[in-house]
């Protein structure tokens, strides 16, 4: 294989509990992790030098040197694998950069993904999510692909159970959050654990789930970025809205719908009512596909 295109879709945290602090600073957390058909996308060609072109709405928002997470996550597979490979890798950047969607962890995810397939090599299982968890705590999650149950600071895995086919609108207000800023704001006790483990039989049963789950995060960012608080109603004001949410350190915020009309016609109205807003519509999706092999 010369070249391929791995997507980087949007990471959604249904519930965010924040359990912990551990003596380093990060936080350990429990949260269910999705993720929307709203992505930046991955290309990567064989070439001899290891360069990095970005593209795309959001690209003049992230660096474009080694301090880019792609080419970071690309040294640290190429050193892992030990061997002088290279690759032409092109970010196609359109998820908004700080905005609690994981996008610079999805861009390395899929990085990793798309290069061990060029390269057709890939590090042992607990080495490669060793390598991720050091990039980013959110990377672990997004070369799994998977629905998941996210503990640890990131690093603890568990498959969640099916969730029923819904439909994201996602609204970024275009205020960048700093997430360990939005971290340390945090005030309060911290949350228990609060894991099911059964499947909701529809859209009305995993709103219902959540709604009894938070995201502990939402009232630091919403102190930083009190326009969280006009999306939210916003989206809460829809027909159809199941459930609104900010996801991860914010601002960007989620709904949930049973139908894509419903979630289209939000999408245009918040578009028409609040122009200097970034609005999109997609699938919820419980397996990107991004953790590929490469081909034996
Ligand atoms: O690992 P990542 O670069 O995504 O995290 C950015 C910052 O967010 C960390 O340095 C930390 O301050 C905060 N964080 C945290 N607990 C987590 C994840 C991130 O405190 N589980």
């Amino acid at each position: 294989m010369s070249a391929l295109t791995v997507a980087a879709p949007a990471k959604l945290n249904l519930y965010l509990h924040v359990t912990g602090r551990r003596p380093d600073g990060y936080h350990t957390l429990d949260s269910l992790v999705a993720f929307a058909g709203i992505q930046d996308m991955i290309r990567v060609e064989e070439s001899r030098g290891l360069t990095l072109d970005i593209e795309g709405p959001f690209k003049d928002d992230v660096p474009h040197g080694e301090e880019n997470i792609v080419l970071q996550a690309a040294l640290a597979l190429r050193e892992k694998l030990e061997a002088p490979m290279g690759a032409k890798i092109t970010l196609v950047k359109r998820l908004p950069v700080a905005s609690g969607l994981g996008g610079g962890s999805a861009d390395a995810a899929a990085t990793l993904s798309a290069l061990m397939q060029l390269w057709k090599d890939a590090p042992a299982d607990d080495e490669l999510m060793a390598l991720a968890l050091k990039l980013g705590a959110d990377v672990p999650v997004c070369l799994a692909g998977q629905a998941c149950f996210v503990g640890g600071i990131g690093e603890e895995l568990t498959p969640a159970p099916k969730l029923p086919e819904s439909w994201v609108v996602l609204v970024n207000p275009g205020v960048p959050l700093s997430t360990p800023t939005v971290f340390a704001a945090r005030e309060g006790d911290f949350s228990r654990p609060n894991r099911f483990d059964y499947a909701p039989a529809d859209g009305a049963e995993l709103a219902a789930i959540l709604a009894e789950r938070t995201n502990d995060l939402h009232v630091s960012a919403l102190t930083m970025a009190p326009v969280i608080g006009d999306v939210l109603k916003a989206l809460k004001d829809r027909p159809g809205c199941r459930l609104a949410r900010m996801s991860g350190s914010g601002a960007t915020c989620f709904a949930l719908f049973d139908t894509a009309d419903a979630a289209i016609q939000t999408t245009m109205a918040l578009d028409k009512d609040h122009p200097g807003w970034w609005v999109k519509t997609g699938s919820l999706i419980c397996d990107t596909g991004t953790l590929s092999r490469p081909a034996p």
